[in-house]
């Protein structure tokens, strides 16, 4: 399926977004706290033609149902939505809950591709809807920065679509840049890009995709973000951010065992995102091995969003020779990455697939991933 074949014509504009890989800092941006992501060189592209009426229709290559779902500008809200199609409906309607005035506005036939894998943890979601914020904004000539159009993907994330995510995932797509990382502090949204310098180091992101389900509506990512919210009020504090590792015995003393364990978690982490960003400028890439490893521990013993395919590719990948590996993402399944010198990918890549099928597991999906631009017009 094309745009020429849903829409009978050719389109006006390519917009196109990534998915995101998390280097390290995981569930530490609903709790105000540090991430380093970074955007990947698989990108969803909207193709796009402007109307004349208040109509936007959309289509995907992806959708085996074929036709166009539409909807007009009037009738924008969260129940007039349903299905992938509201990664785009809830775009428009976010940018109007933000304030964009679309009385005057007319709207638009999309069409929808993607290379980002669905159901691995690598935003496929946000690669939608960055793509089409961005594009929005320009063609109804909003005015936004990109860290409002963040905001933007993150309020229709969580409101249209209804999972309670954070801010990373539509940042790393919109903020992206080659070869690098992204440091953004989810309290003030202040960001800076930080040398990966990969290539330079003979290293290379192995993505091990275990192929375990995960959905973010329901269930543990809901029940980790309360806890979270519980363990902050007990402490006194507005977010997690907030307590330092100093402050950890203290915590012991005032929760029950599993919050404090959730929050060990989240304030360990947040050090380790500093360390991550430290040890980088200063030793460059092959020296953050370790911090990787205690960061899948941690989310392993004390979050506890870990699954048993997760830790056997990053078990694997160490045995293996890997710099470091941890599972990536919200958990429950979903990916895991692995920082590896380019000559031993494939050996690695071979002995996780191995181990999966030894372990009686489904055929793991293990690819390369590279740092790459966020998101533009094609
Ligand atoms: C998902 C969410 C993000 C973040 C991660 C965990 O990817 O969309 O906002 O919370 O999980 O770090």
């Amino acid at each position: 399926m094309t745009f020429q074949q849903v829409y009978g014509y050719e389109p006006a504009v390519r917009y196109s977004a990534p998915g995101r890989v998390n280097l390290i800092g995981e569930h530490t941006d609903y709790n105000d706290g540090y991430v380093l992501p970074f955007a990947i060189d698989r990108r969803t592209t909207a193709s796009i033609a402007p109307r004349t009426d208040r109509v936007i229709r959309v289509a995907s290559a992806f959708d085996e149902a074929g036709g166009p779902v539409s909807l007009s500008l009037d009738e924008l809200t969260p129940d007039a939505m349903d299905g992938w199609s509201s990664y785009v409906f809830g775009i428009a309607w976010s940018l109007r809950e933000q304030g964009a005035d679309l009385a005057d506005k007319t709207g638009f036939d999309v069409f929808i591709e993607s290379d980002v894998p669905v159901g691995a943890g690598l935003s496929s979601s946000a690669a939608i809807e960055c793509g089409v914020a961005l594009a929005f904004n320009d063609l109804w000539e909003l005015g936004l920065d990109r860290k409002s159009l963040a905001r933007v993907g993150q309020y229709s994330e969580n409101h249209a679509v209804g999972a309670p995510t954070g801010i990373m995932d539509q940042s790393a797509s919109l903020l992206g840049e080659q070869d690098a990382v992204v440091f953004l502090d989810c309290r003030t949204l202040d960001t800076a890009v930080v040398d990966l310098a990969l290539e330079a180091n003979g290293l290379e992101v192995l993505v091990m995709d275990t192929r375990v389900e995960h959905a973010h509506a329901t269930g543990g990512y809901a029940a980790r973000r309360a806890s979270c919210e519980k363990g902050a009020k007990a402490l006194g504090v507005e977010a997690l951010r907030d307590v330092a590792v100093d402050d950890l015995p203290r915590a012991q003393d005032l929760l029950d065992d599993e919050t404090f364990r959730r929050v060990r978690h989240i304030v360990t982490e947040d050090q380790r995102v500093l360390d991550t960003v430290r040890t980088l400028r200063e030793q460059g890439p092959r020296a953050i091995g370790s911090l990787l490893v205690a960061s899948h521990e941690s989310m392993r013993d004390d979050f506890e969003i870990s699954v048993p395919e997760l830790d056997l590719a990053v078990a694997t990948a160490m045995e293996h020779g890997a710099v470091g590996a941890r599972m990536t993402g919200g958990g429950f399944g979903g990916a895991a990455i692995a920082l590896v010198d380019r000559e031993a990918r494939e050996a690695i890549a071979a002995a996780v697939t191995t181990a999966f099928a030894a372990a009686g597991y489904r055929e793991p999906n293990v690819f390369t991933v590279h740092a790459a631009q966020g998101a533009r017009r094609d």
